[in-house]
This record gives C-alpha cells, sequence and structure tokens, in this order.
C-alpha cells in the first residue's frame, strides 16, 4: 500500500519512514505532490486537527494519508497551551517566547500543582473515507526554569516523571523511547501490520 505524509516538516517525515520501513507499506511524502494545498490547522483538538490534515490529503491524492498534530497540556491551566502549543505567545511566537509565557503563567505553583503531558494524536485517513486515529501520552511536570538545550519547543521546562532531567537534558534515542509521538507511532506501525 502507499501512504502519503501528511507533512512538510522533514524531520517529522524521516521519524515516520523510519519507523513505518518495517510496516510493509510505500512512503511518500507531500514533496511528491508540490500543488497539495496547505491544510488549515483551525480545529480544538489534536484529533480534529490530524484528522483533518490527513483526509484532506488523502482526497488530494486519492491514496491513504497519515497525519499528527501534537502539543502540550498543562492540568493547572485548563489544559493549556494544547492546540495551540506553537502559537501559545502569539502569530510570531518562537520556542522562547512560548516558554517564557508559560513560566509567566506558572508563576508561585507549586511542584504539586505544575503536572502537564505532552499529547500526540496520529490520523490515518484511506480514499474510502475511512479514519482511525492513535494517542501516545507521555506524563511530567514543568519546572520553574529551563534546563538543558537539546530538543525542541517546551523541551527544556517538560520534566518527564520520575527523572529529575528535562527533555533537553537527555539524549534525542532517550526522548525517542518515552515519547508521545514514538508510542502513538507505535500503535499505528502495529495497526498497519494487522492489515
Ligand atoms: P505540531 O505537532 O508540529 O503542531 O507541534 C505543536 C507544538 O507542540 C510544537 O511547536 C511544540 O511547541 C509542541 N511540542 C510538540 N511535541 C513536542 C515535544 O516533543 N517537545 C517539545 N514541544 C513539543
Amino acid at each position: 500500500m502507499d501512504i502519503v505524509l501528511a507533512t512538510r516538516n522533514k524531520k517529522k517525515a524521516e521519524e515516520l519512514q523510519r519507523i513505518l520501513s518495517g510496516a510493509g507499506v510505500t512512503v511518500l511524502t507531500l514533496n511528491d505532490f508540490p500543488d497539495c494545498p496547505e491544510v488549515v490547522e483551525d480545529k480544538d483538538t489534536f484529533e480534529g486537527n490530524a484528522i483533518k490534515k490527513a483526509s484532506e490529503v488523502a482526497l488530494y491524492t486519492g491514496r491513504a494519508a497519515v497525519a499528527d498534530d501534537s502539543g502540550l497540556e498543562v492540568y493547572a491551566l485548563g489544559n493549556a497551551p494544547g492546540v495551540m502549543s506553537a502559537r501559545y505567545a502569539g502569530e510570531d511566537a518562537d520556542d522562547d517566547k512560548n516558554i517564557e509565557k508559560l513560566l509567566s503563567k506558572m508563576k508561585g505553583l507549586e511542584q504539586a500543582e505544575r503536572g502537564a503531558r505532552f499529547v500526540c494524536c496520529i490520523a490515518f485517513a484511506r480514499p474510502d473515507h475511512e479514519i482511525k486515529t492513535f494517542f501516545g501520552f507521555v506524563e511530567g511536570g514543568i519546572g520553574t526554569e529551563r534546563r538543558g538545550t537539546g530538543g525542541f519547543g517546551y523541551d527544556p521546562v517538560f520534566f518527564s516523571s520520575g527523572s529529575g532531567l528535562s527533555f533537553a537534558e537527555i539524549s534525542s534515542a532517550e526522548k525517542d523511547a518515552v515519547s508521545h509521538r514514538k508510542k502513538a507511532l507505535e500503535l499505528f506501525a502495529d495497526y498497519l501490520k494487522k492489515l
């Protein structure tokens, strides 16, 4: 089966390709469909955005498509930044500004009130309109200051449960082993192998 990865993010495409290579599928990317329109991520759930991206690309290409959406949920902030994770500090936000806003919103909160999780939803859409979703989570908490220089996004302030290190202080292999994205991808790869 051909599967189109509904992302123009090179790192995501490589990660998906690596994991799916053992699942007996031929992986195409949006580079194979340069005129495929950009999908607007305007839903209020990770699942809604992932399904929208995958199904629009499946419709355009006539092939099965897979898309993901991910972000950070902080319980004390009513699960914000959630689907707004990339744009938390505004449309021109970057990782640094997003972290700054998060730390200032959480100022004064005790450690017990700093619980959070990363969420990833992967949607798989077939041209016959059948849709499946797969979720991965990693539980942890938000520190009071940045630690480490690795990773991206909120990694410098995210500490996974039971570890004294932020996601920016561990290697990418160590992060991959526990990450929300990896967990969702593995569920998807298992599903594909059974098809
Ligand atoms: P998207 O899945 O590319 O839409 O990611 C949305 C945003 O969520 C990213 O820009 C990051 O701010 C945040 N995010 C998602 N996954 C991670 C992660 O593994 N580490 C740090 N931040 C993440």
